[in-house]
């Protein structure tokens, strides 16, 4: 996957090096997506001996490559090492050898840029975007995605004069809208023309296409790899135009984003005026044969996205906004029937304030989002809609509109009234700094109908639990929240559940069956993958549900329901917050798929407090930050971690792992996997193999970080570290804060059942005991909140996300771009 980046104005007045700048800007701000080439196209300003036309400025990074070409009769721009900054530089450059003046102004332009993730030919100045067709910039085109009939297009193409120039397979593109437009004989019409293009076109791909054939037009279209846009007007009537793979890189510009959907050709007119045509459902002979476009405009909704804060790196701004993110996540969705007291931090207030303030109101949004299905962020095709299965989700729909919405009570029986949330009840007396048992009441009975509610599910639940099994496909962090939260679909679905690698999925091409229910686990919603993956068992029939955080992914749409995560942007190319809120929907949906089972009622509400309560634990986890880089300069110069987990925290051993690894994987039976960002060699293992192999690698230097949280593997991770430590190894464990007998805890906890769970903090567990003992034998100690065991994964992962941030930053790498990696993978 790449960035795009575009910008045209219309009757506003800006120099040549202004507009460049903007495109800049907005490369730079795509460059966690793709950044190993990157080039743009502005019009040439007015220069003795040339006239204006497409100008093609391009750089690489790596040395010694093959010198880009530069429409029109400019000198040849050499390749350098660097990023978009290095792209600025050779921008002045080549202005400076043309005699080019920056600060000439226009008042109708388009720029284009791109910054590459190569798919096709090596990085390299001739294979970075933009491409162009003919001498002249006839047409000039950057591209997303991957072109999969390149390899037959491209000889047609040089059969009727094409000349190629690069191994891309976007070079394909300005070519065909060369070769259509001669066809044509030049009578047809920028947008006819795009569209035309992309029937022709298979694969993935999202374009900006800019044409000295059509000064001061813009098409944009977009097929499977995403693309939005947002326009202002200024008061004397200006038009601005931006365009890009990502929303939140057009926010310094406006916050009224369109995004354009499969099949889309946004066009621009010479007047700034826009207008989308879609002609999916056509052939491309029937496209072909129609005059003009007119009848296949359509509209496209202005959405409003959020700013961002600030702080040094994205990576860093996400984990410590995961008490908002958490929250926003279960926002709507995780409903406690009793309202809820404030909290000294306003943790629960955030994600409830509707429950904890303003009862009525609250109930009245619930209310309304109930009626528009699914209000709380989920999504839904009507189950008819569900191809390759029709009749088995007819069969798994009937009857099921209210299931996922039931409020139930303590005793498991479904609320009549779903969606109307009790009055507050006078009972409750606010508790000094925190959670206490009175801030739930004493037992299970006493709450009133706490409740997950997923809209995006409600159709699809009573089918889900008619299944054979639920299958989870997804790569990387997705992956490992899919693992995280396996033991609790177990539980409370009480069904098989397989988690598979996406691409080894589709390398063993598993058996998939109607009666199966896969759910495709991804925050961008466009990996590759698992996008395969999902067509694969689309085709198969199984229902495929999906849980990204991109409204509007592919995998969004091609699901037949989902969740979404509601998580906001994630920029940073580690993943962080949106793996808790992964772990944190796929436990809703667990909740909710086991909201009938009587003999679970106790052990659900459990859940849905410690739910409730988590924003304020993460919270306690952040808290970590200084002794997090305290550690991270103790380990800083370490060529290999080892982190070690088993149940519930094997999945954060290997996420640890990842995010802190980076020199070469461990083999299979080490759990190694891609590694990211702290660039040292570090290794996830599940505990309970380390006799089978790893225990080899245990010295007195290699550091082992040990997850023991109070779960119910804490015993056999006792006897882990005991048996380390016979080894003397050098341990660091992450366990639970200490709960002192007679003493309240802190923070919320949990996890041993039935509406007990808040008084534990007055007990002095035996293994705070032993985790005393084990300080005293010269091992660190990373004391997290504590939450119920399917949760606490969420709590733990916070500080080793820390940790890896900090030992890179200390290590002097590039946190948000570790090289080699892209944000999205949009290639199998
Ligand atoms: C995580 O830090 C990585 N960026 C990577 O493993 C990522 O989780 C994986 O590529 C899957 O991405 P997705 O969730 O967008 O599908
Ligand atoms: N397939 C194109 C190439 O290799 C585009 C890759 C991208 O999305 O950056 O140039």
């Amino acid at each position: 996957m790449c960035g795009i980046s575009g910008y045209a104005i219309y009757g506003a007045s800006e120099s040549i090096q202004a507009i460049l700048n903007t495109l800049f800007d907005g490369l730079q701000r795509l460059e966690y997506r793709g950044y190993d080439s990157a080039g743009v196209c502005v019009d040439a300003p007015a220069s003795e001996g040339s006239g204006t036309g497409p100008l093609v400025i391009k750089h690489q990074a790596g040395p010694g490559v093959p010198a880009a070409r530069l429409a029109p009769r400019r000198p040849v721009p050499r390749g350098q090492l660097g990023k978009i900054s290095d792209l600025r530089v050779r921008a002045a450059e080549v202005f400076e050898e043309n005699g080019f003046d920056g600060e000439a102004r226009v008042s109708a332009h388009v720029g284009i840029g791109h910054t590459r993730w190569a798919t096709h030919g090596p990085p390299s100045a001739v294979n970075s975007h933009p491409h162009v067709s003919g001498a002249n910039g006839e047409f000039v085109v950057v591209h997303n995605g991957i072109i999969s009939n390149y390899a037959t297009l491209k000889p047609f193409l040089e059969k009727h004069g094409a000349v190629f120039v690069s191994e891309t397979d976007t070079e394909v593109i300005p070519h065909l809208c060369e070769y259509l437009w001669q066809k044509r004989g030049g009578r047809i019409t920028l947008p006819k023309l795009a569209m035309e293009v992309c029937s022709r076109l298979e694969g993935a791909f999202a374009l900006l296409i800019k044409s000295a054939r059509y000064p001061n037009e813009l098409v944009a279209c977009k097929q499977g790899s995403p693309l939005v846009y947002g326009i202002k007007h200024d008061p004397q009537g200006g038009i601005r135009v931006w365009l890009s793979s990502d929303s939140a890189a057009l926010l310094t510009h406006t916050r009224d984003i369109v995004v354009l959907e499969d099949g889309d050709v946004l066009h621009i007119d010479p007047h700034g005026h826009p207008q989308i045509f879609n002609a999916l459902a056509l052939t491309t002979n029937t496209l072909a044969a129609r005059a003009d476009v007119e009848g296949l405009a359509v509209v496209r909704e202005e959405r409003k996205v959020e700013a961002e804060g600030g702080y040094d790196h994205y990576m860093q701004k996400e984990i410590h906004e995961q008490p908002k993110t958490l929250a926003e996540t279960m926002r709507g969705r995780v409903i406690i029937g009793k309202p809820l007291q404030p909290l000294a931090s306003g943790a629960a207030n955030v994600m409830l304030s509707g429950h904890a303030l303003e009862p009525s109101a609250a109930g009245a949004a619930l209310a309304a989002a109930a009626a528009a299905g699914g209000g709380e962020g989920g999504f839904a095709l009507p189950p008819g809609r569900r191809a390759g299965g029709k009749g088995a989700a007819a069969a798994r729909a009937t009857g099921l509109a209210a299931a996922a919405a039931a409020p139930l009570t303590a005793a498991g029986a479904k609320s009549p009234s779903p969606g109307r949330l009790p009055a507050p009840s006078p009972s409750l007396s606010p508790s000094p700094g925190g959670y206490a048992a009175s801030d739930f009441g004493g037992a299970a009975s006493d709450f009133e109908e706490p409740y997950i509610r997923l809209g995006g599910l409600a159709d699809y639940v009573e089918g889900i639990l008619r299944c054979r099994r639920i299958v989870f496909i997804a790569c990387g962090t997705s992956f490992h929240a899919c693992l995280a939260a396996r033991a609790t679909l177990e539980e409370f679905a009480a069904m098989p559940v397989v988690v598979e690698l996406a691409g080894d999925f589709m390398d063993r091409e598993a058996p998939v069956f109607r009666d199966d229910t896969c759910v495709f686990v991804s925050q961008s919603g466009e990996t590759a993958d698992t996008l395969r993956a999902l067509e694969y068992a689309k085709n198969k029939g199984a229902l495929c549900v999906g849980i990204t955080n991109t409204v509007g992914s592919a995998i969004s749409n091609a699901t037949h329901c989902g969740v979404h995560l509601n998580c906001g942007y994630e920029i940073g190319v580690a993943s962080t917050k949106a793996y808790t809120s992964q772990i944190v929907a796929l436990t809703m949906v667990a909740l909710l798929l086991g909201a009938d089972r009587r003999s679970m009622t106790a052990k659900r509400l459990d859940h849905v407090r410690a739910l409730a309560a988590l924003p304020d634990a993460v919270r306690g986890a952040l808290a970590l930050d200084a002794d997090m880089r305290e550690l991270a300069a103790q380990l800083k110069d370490a060529s290999d971690l080892l982190f070690f987990g088993r149940g519930y925290n094997y999945s954060t051993a290997l996420e640890a792992a990842l995010k802190a690894g980076g020199r070469g994987g461990g083999g299979r039976r080490l759990g190694g996997r891609v590694k990211e960002v702290a660039l040292i060699h570090s290794e996830g293992i599940n505990a309970g193999e380390m006799k089978h192999g790893p225990l080899a690698l245990v010295d007195e230097n290699l550091p082992i970080i040990v997850i023991a949280t109070m779960d119910a593997m804490h015993r056999k991770m006792e006897s882990v570290i005991q048996q380390l430590l016979a080894r003397s190894a050098r341990l660091i464990i992450l366990c639970n804060q200490a709960r002192r007998a007679g003493g309240r805890g802190d923070v919320p906890c949990g996890g041993f059942g039935a509406g007990l769970w808040f008084r534990a903090p007055r007990l002095e567990a035996p293994g705070d005991v032993a985790m005393d003992a084990f300080a005293a034998r010269g091992c660190s100690l990373i004391r997290v909140p504590r939450t119920v065991d399917a949760l606490q994964p969420v709590v733990n992962v916070v500080p080793l996300q820390l940790l890896s941030y900090h030992l890179t930053t200390l290590r002097g790498f590039n946190v948000d771009q570790p090289r080699n990696l892209a944000k999205s993978v949009t290639v199998t």
